[in-house]
């Protein structure tokens, strides 16, 4: 073992404990250092975990590829462990706390052997934030330590911070593969069987303990597991909001400036907005993050948002100069890429990368692969993981331990119909209303069957750690937290709607900055909308489309709303808020009615 980094009693006293339990062979206490880094991915190389990329195409950059049976955040072994059933909510795992205390403890009794155990401080959030948070994960994988060094601020200044005396949330991991005595190891160790893999969170604790998997949510517990599902209960009790949005700032040409946090699913699209070029000349957009938002009010009364991370982990296939070149840039250096091919000259490809294809390549699984072979090169989940200071537009606030302060929040999701371009919550009820019955068709971020439609309330499906019902309750619950005229406005956007024939409408990407100048207008009070039963729609001459073609009836369609597909939709709605029972709130009840009433109106 190396020195200690801390003399934070009770850290020492978990590590000790958790030692005993695990049984590594070493324990490595990590400082953050360049060299540790540089160490450990050269260690990665010999054991083949790690590839090094040409360092002419790709300096600093690494590829790996995990095993097949591990390749994306498992859903259905996530567990919410809460000493009250009901805490948990109908839309999560529920397990007893005792009960899986105790099979954790068999797990995870002795499964370090042959492995280094090695201690990850880390921070979630500009360390001078009053909402940051310190957590230590402890893991038997050198993979996830530089994948954290990258997602977070994570060494020695986290303990730093942490102080003799600080309280940190404990997040322990472990691939679950211990090694017998001279048993040689596999370049990625995990469990194969997918019923033994377990991500389980104990609120009251609270504490993190996942079991089996080393790869992205299931793994860097500072992610989903930290800054969500665990941050979403403390942020509940502590009167703050820890959600699944990205946060840009968004410019004029006349220079003002206005931040708008999203929420949509995984794989729709978050860091491609969150990065975006926009196509409207003189309109600038920048990034403060791309997936997780914590927020709370400012003493202004207006809610500021900050990015508990420090990278990105994001989808590579997919990712193109086309779709989001700020993310080719990102990724040109000190990146590690999971799950993406192998060129014979030492650089990554993917499928819709906007190159050429390979004529040959080594892909996701290892296999020689060339484009008639008929398997897809990259896994559809690949990820890149690269720090976000190398974003070109990396916004200048982004590590403002104040956050920065939230004009608009947008929702949405993949919707090959129903629901519009965009539309403009009535009010902030309204507004929870449109998050609360947001759904998404599904995507290749979750094991789960892809292009069905899921509702996903505030794409916090996966993520919310406690009951969706008093989850809703608290969102409403800001409207006495605040003067109601100093929360942001809310919007519903669909990038994603498709005409009868199966196209496309809409182009998106550096097209969605039409959409954020009318969101800004409307913030501003100038731009025009019209009243429909399910919000404010742009008027047609409001949307700017100045050089972009698209044809009148396209555009029509785009924004149309039709009465009799909006009321399967609420019933539907309806339907799926029928499992929160008592705990739906009554205001969420009340915007359902006045939307079938509304919608019957005008039929
Ligand atoms: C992610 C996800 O990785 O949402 O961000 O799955
Ligand atoms: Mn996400």
């Amino acid at each position: 073992m190396n020195t200690p980094l801390t003399k934070n009693k009770k850290l020492l006293a978990w590590v000790e404990e958790m030692a005993r339990l695990c049984r590594p062979d070493r324990i490595h206490w990590c400082d953050g250092s360049e060299q540790e880094n540089t160490d450990l991915c050269d260690m990665m190389v010999k054991a083949g975990t790690f590839t090094r990329l040409n360092s002419d195409k790709r300096p600093g950059c690494f590829l790996a590829r995990s095993h097949p049976s591990d390749v994306a955040r498992v859903e259905d072994r996530t567990f919410i462990c809460s000493r009250n059933k009901d805490d948990a909510g109908p839309t999560n795992h529920w397990a007893d706390p005792d009960e899986m205390r105790r099979k954790m403890q068999s797990l995870f009794d002795g499964c370090m052997a042959g492995r280094t155990l090695y201690v990850i401080p880390f921070a979630m959030g500009p360390l001078d934030s009053p909402i940051c948070k310190i957590g230590i994960e402890l893991t038997d994988s050198a993979y996830v330590v530089v994948n954290m060094r990258i997602m977070t601020r994570m060494g020695q200044a986290a303990l730093d911070k942490l102080g003799d005396n600080g309280a940190f949330i404990p997040c322990l991991h472990s691939v679950g593969a211990p090694l017998k005595p001279g048993q040689a190891d596999v370049s990625w160790p995990c469990e194969p069987d997918p019923a033994k893999k377990y991500i389980v969170h104990f609120l009251e604790e609270p504490s993190i303990w996942s079991y089996g998997s080393g790869y992205g949510g299931n793994a860097l517990l500072g992610k989903k597991c930290l800054a969500l599902r665990i941050a979403s209960v403390v942020a509940r009790k502590e009167g703050w909001l820890a959600e699944h949005m990205l946060i840009l700032c968004v410019t004029s040409p006349e220079g003002r400036k206005h931040y708008v946090a999203a929420a949509f699913p995984s794989a729709c699209g978050k860091t491609n907005l969150a990065m975006m070029q926009p196509s409207l000349p003189g309109w600038s957009v920048r990034c403060i993050g791309d997936d997780i938002a914590w927020m709370r009010v400012g003493d202004d009364g207006r809610l500021y948002a900050m990015n508990p991370e420090s990278g990105f982990f994001g989808v590579a296939p997919g990712t193109s100069n086309n779709s989001n070149p700020n993310a080719m840039s990102t990724v040109a250096r000190n990146t590690i890429f999971t799950n993406v091919a192998l060129k014979p000259d030492g650089d990554v490809w993917w499928e819709d990368m906007g190159v050429p294809t390979p004529a040959q390549a080594i892909d996701w699984q290892g296999q020689a692969w060339t484009p008639d072979c008929g398997r897809k090169a990259a896994h559809p989940n690949a990820r890149f993981t690269a720090p976000a200071v190398q974003c070109p537009v990396i916004d200048p606030e982004w590590q403002n331990p104040a956050g920065v302060p939230i004009s608009a929040f947008l929702f949405g999701g993949r919707r090959a119909s129903v629901a519009p371009l965009v539309a403009e919550a009535f009010s902030w009820e309204h507004g929870v209303f449109m998050g609360a019955s947001a759904g998404s068709e599904t995507t290749a971020a979750a094991l789960h069957q892809a292009g069905v439609l899921r509702r996903d309330p505030f794409a916090m499906l996966p993520f919310c750690g406690y009951h969706m019902g008093d989850y809703l309750a608290h969102w409403l619950s800001f409207v006495r937290r605040t003067d109601r005229s100093k929360l942001p406005k809310i919007f519903y956007v669909n990038w994603f709607r498709k005409s009868g024939d199966g196209r496309w409408l809409w182009p998106g990407f550096g097209e969605n900055s039409r959409v954020l100048k009318w969101v800004c207008e409307r913030v501003e009070g100038t731009g025009s909308a019209v009243e429909l039963p399910i919000g404010l729609l742009p008027s047609t001459m409001a949307l700017d489309m100045t050089g972009l073609d698209i044809r009148p009836e396209n555009m029509e369609e785009l924004l149309r709303v039709d009465a009799g597909e909006w009321s399967k939709e609420a019933d539907d709605a309806a339907a799926y808020f029928g499992q929160y029972g008592a705990k739906l709130p009554d205001a969420l009840m009340g915007e359902l009615e006045a939307l079938k009433r509304r919608l019957s109106q005008a039929k």
